[in-house]
């Protein structure tokens, strides 16, 4: 795992960017390549960053398919915090991802049945495309990871959850009230996240330093679902100061990143 701290989130949102495109597929010979998508604030610089490398010439993602992480349950289609309209704002406007290429769980269909229908489907498509070649990944405040809560296995796949009161609350900022923000939601799996072929998350803020520094440096354990990014063969972490501010092995982690010592 490489922890990447940076002094501000602006920063931060670069090196993320320089994260993902570092290792974004140049051969598409075998198939288009595959951006895995996270909602929340965290990633909206690291999408802006993109969308300026893609203005510079730097990276194309007109022929990308966009993978979300998850979706809330029983949301109207076209529901403006739905995550589909989310990310069609914030990610497919910004980057130039095809709006027929986002792939988002459908949880407009509320009843047991069609959302396991709906969620193996959604797992079937991810392999359809090849797998996940870059995920991009915030970090909840309870530690979750897309809307796996605390208490998700590490093996799990696309399935529906509840969401914590914590999570709710959380997220009641973008609906009118508390009672508005679902309670359900469709979200891949943690194991359906360990098959992306890198992990990418993005963290700022001081109300996430007690999250990433469980997640980073606790035990691996269910109960801190992000703690799974250790079991991970290639996870980058990029932290602005404010989100570092809890982690103990910090100086290990800046003395890495200066790289091999120039012969
Ligand atoms: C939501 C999303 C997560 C995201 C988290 C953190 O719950 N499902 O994928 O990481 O929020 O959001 P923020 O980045 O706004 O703190």
């Amino acid at each position: 795992m490489e922890i990447l701290v940076s002094p501000g989130p602006e920063e931060t949102a670069a090196r993320a960017a320089e994260a993902v495109l570092a290792a974004w597929p140049t051969d598409t010979s075998h198939g288009t390549p595959v951006l895995g998508l996270a909602t929340g604030s965290s990633p909206l610089g690291l999408y802006r960053e993109l969308g300026r490398a893609v203005a510079e010439g730097r990276a194309d993602f007109s022929h990308t398919h966009g993978v979300a992480l998850d979706e809330y349950v029983g949301l109207p289609p076209g529901h403006p915090e739905g995550y589909r309209q989310v990310l069609l704002r914030e990610v497919c406007d910004v980057v130039g991802l095809a709006p027929e290429r986002l792939e988002v769980p459908d949880g407009s269909r509320a009843d047991a049945a069609s959302l396991a229908a709906a969620a193996s489907a959604y797992e079937q498509r991810i392999r359809d495309l090849g797998g996940v070649d870059v995920q991009v990944l915030g970090i909840g405040a309870n530690g979750h990871l897309g809307f796996n809560e605390p208490g998700s296995a590490f093996a799990s796949r696309t399935r529906v959850k509840r969401l914590s009161a914590r999570t709710r609350r959380d997220n009641a900022r973008f609906f009118h009230d508390l009672d508005d923000v679902p309670t359900h939601c469709l979200t891949q799996g943690l194991g359906t996240i360990l098959d992306a072929r890198r992990l990418v998350l993005v963290a700022t803020g001081d109300a996430k330093a007690e999250a990433v520094a469980a997640a980073l440096e606790g035990p691996l354990t269910a109960s801190v679902p992000a703690s799974v990014l250790q079991w991970h063969p290639d996870t980058v972490v990029c932290l602005d100061e404010a989100a570092a501010a809890g982690l103990r092995n910090r100086q290990y982690y800046d003395d890495s990143a200066a790289g091999l010592p120039t012969p």
